[in-house]
């Protein structure tokens, strides 16, 4: 069978580790890795990995493979032109590893009867219905290692630290991140700087953390706001791609394998659908056909 595989959107680490084991795991068939996502099957860009250089990324950050945010995709003339090139490269399935735009894409071009198969991929862990997105694990770990670095100079001057996590449109990160760090107030779109305030006055703790989900408020803003509210000094990070790359966590490393062989199995099996999801749901990873 022709395997194409491509990585579309916000990268995460984990998805080097996809790649190798689906690769591996599907040695007797035939490869094509699309370079830089959605843009690389308009242009038909192509690596040229074997299995030792897969194998040696990854534990790897990042996706060797290449992604992009690629407008030209989601124009009528760019999607001919992405099924132009599948059509060249005669492909059977279409591995896509992305983010919830991703999967938008995957969805209008299965429509026009390629075959898909979809990993949720984005350490926002936004993809739905998969209640894990390969990156997440890693991204979170990175922000609590950053924290706890930062705090334990926050401790010595007794100082208020504003955290700022990524999370475009959804607050996963900030709740995780909160959680595992004991923040006092973790800032999302449901929340207001009086709130905020409140909780502040309230904590016990000689070094307060508040976690802020990125696109919301401008930080320094913020900083400056509750430092008038409580006559305190209130310092502020913005934690930024440190998050998106860095080894992947052992749990990351689980779910990556995981995801890949479901997926390994299912072309192994066959595809009667034309976009398969692969979903972490209930402790399992499963697939669904999308319609
Ligand atoms: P992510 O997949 O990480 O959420 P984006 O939202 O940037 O990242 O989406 C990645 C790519 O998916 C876009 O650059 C575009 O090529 C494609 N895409 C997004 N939305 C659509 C859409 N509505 N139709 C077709 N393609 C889309
Ligand atoms: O989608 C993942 C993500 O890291 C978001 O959390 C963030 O808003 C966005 O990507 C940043 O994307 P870019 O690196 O393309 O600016």
């Amino acid at each position: 069978m022709n395997i194409g595989v491509l990585a579309s959107g916000g990268d995460g680490a984990g998805m080097n580790m996809f790649l190798y084991t689906l690769v591996k795991s599907l040695k007797k068939h035939n490869f094509t890795l699309f370079k830089f996502g959605y843009k690389g099957l308009i242009e038909d860009l192509v690596c040229d990995f074997d299995l030792p250089y897969l194998k040696s990324k990854c534990l790897d950050g990042g996706v060797c493979i290449k992604t992009s945010r690629c407008p030209e995709f989601t124009t009528k003339q760019g999607q001919i032109k992405a099924l132009e090139t599948l059509k060249k490269h005669n492909i059977d399935v279409l591995v896509v590893m992305g983010g919830n735009g991703s999967l938008k894409g995957a969805k209008s071009i299965a429509s026009k009867g390629v075959k898909i198969i979809f990993v949720p991929c984005s350490i926002d862990n936004d993809v739905s219905p998969s209640k894990y997105a390969i990156g997440f694990d890693t991204a979170c770990d990175a922000c609590v290692k950053y924290i706890k670095n930062v705090q334990d100079t926050m401790l010595s001057f007794d100082r208020l630290c504003i955290y700022e996590v990524m999370g475009r449109d959804y607050d996963a990160i900030a709740q995780k991140v909160g959680e595992k760090v004991d923040a006092d107030y973790i800032y999302t779109d449901k929340s207001n700087i009086n709130d905020c305030v409140k909780y502040l006055q309230n904590t016990q703790k000689n070094a307060p953390i508040v976690i802020l989900q990125e696109n919301l408020v401008n930080i320094e803003d913020l900083a400056n706001d509750i430092s008038q509210k409580l006559n305190r000094e209130v310092k502020f990070c913005v934690i930024g791609y440190f998050q998106r790359g860095g080894t992947p966590t052992v749990n990351e490393c689980k779910f990556a394998k995981q995801f890949a062989d479901v997926c390994a199995k299912q072309i192994k099996d066959g595809l009667t659908d034309d976009l398969i999801f692969i979903k972490y749901d209930c402790g399992s990873v499963l697939t669904m056909a999308i319609n």
